[in-house]
């Protein structure tokens, strides 16, 4: 069994302080326990360097606001206390977890003077899925991506994830890797955590709109990627039928990298040269030597 995340060697940074990983503790009766008032990063270190740490610290900057939470640091103090964490706990490759959330001050809907925490923790990780080429098998979530004027579907923001626990779960009761999700008006959105890319026969890459959902960093560097080998891409909405005409279909994100994927439903795909091409030119982008300020960027 996978060592339990809360009594691990080392430190985490805990409002601006780095404390032993097993006392990093909030309150029981913590806002963000109980109204989901929180906001976190995901994020991977390669060779011991965050990979587009800049964009990852600006997107939990712009979760924060759009959650009426204020920042009591800088971008630049997280960015300093998301490597300084990596650097103590001599992470080479692994994953860094920032979170803002609220405190205890208040207990209720309201909670305007309650604190706003922010702790950086991280950890060793190997590869999300093992052994990608073959191709993982996802089933349809039954739980949809909700209406942008429900909720501030951009961030990511802890509410968010209730949804996508559920499919998780729901999926692998049923042995599959993932669940792929609609969104609210019936167009497919995106797994559980990534952002989904089909080749269909036009020979095109296509991938939703993401107008209410988390427009991954990976999707970015991944669609730049594609543009830099010469590939079409298509940004549109697209409805779940369309899959039959699928030949390749991957995930991205921070967590899954680039991750083919084999079966979705009653639909079935081969991972080919495409997924394998994006595959390794990601793998080599995210260990590229770049000046700190390029990485940034
Ligand atoms: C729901 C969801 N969609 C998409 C992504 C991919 O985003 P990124 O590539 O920025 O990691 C993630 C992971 O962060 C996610 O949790």
């Amino acid at each position: 069994m996978e060592m339990s995340y809360d009594d691990r060697p080392g430190q985490i940074w805990y409002d601006g302080e780095l404390v032993p990983w097993k006392e990093a503790n909030a309150h029981i009766l913590s806002h963000a326990l109980h109204y989901a008032s929180c906001v976190f990063e995901g994020e991977r270190a390669y060779d011991g360097r965050i990979f587009k740490l800049r964009q990852h610290t600006e997107r939990l900057f712009e979760g924060a606001e759009s959650m009426d939470m204020e920042m009591p640091y800088t971008v630049e103090e997280v960015d300093a206390a998301c490597n300084l964490v990596v650097q103590t706990q001599g992470i080479k490759d692994g994953y860094v977890r920032p979170i803002v959330w609220r405190g205890s001050e208040m207990m209720g809907v309201s909670a305007q003077t309650a604190q706003i925490h922010v702790a950086v923790a991280a950890w060793e990780w190997p590869d999300y899925f093992a052994d990608r080429m073959t191709g993982i098998r996802m089933k349809w979530a039954k739980w949809r991506r909700p209406d942008p004027a429900t909720i501030p579907c951009k961030t990511k923001a802890g509410g968010l994830y209730m949804i996508c626990t559920l499919s998780k779960h729901d999926a692998e009761k049923e042995g599959f890797a993932d669940a792929l999700m609609l969104d609210y008006r019936g167009y497919i959105a995106e797994a559980t955590g990534a952002n989904i890319f089909m080749l269909l026969e036009d020979g095109k890459l296509h991938t939703p709109e993401p107008d209410c959902f988390l427009d991954g960093i990976t999707k970015r560097t991944v669609m730049a990627l594609a543009k830099a080998r010469g590939y079409d891409i298509v940004q549109r909405h697209i409805k779940p039928e369309e899959l039959a005409g699928a030949k390749e279909v991957f995930l991205t994100g921070t967590a899954v990298e680039v991750t083919p994927v084999r079966e979705i439903g009653e639909y079935s795909f081969t991972p080919g040269a495409v997924t394998r091409t994006l595959m390794e030119d990601y793998d080599a982008e995210v260990r590229r030597e770049v000046p700190a300020t390029l990485n940034a960027a």
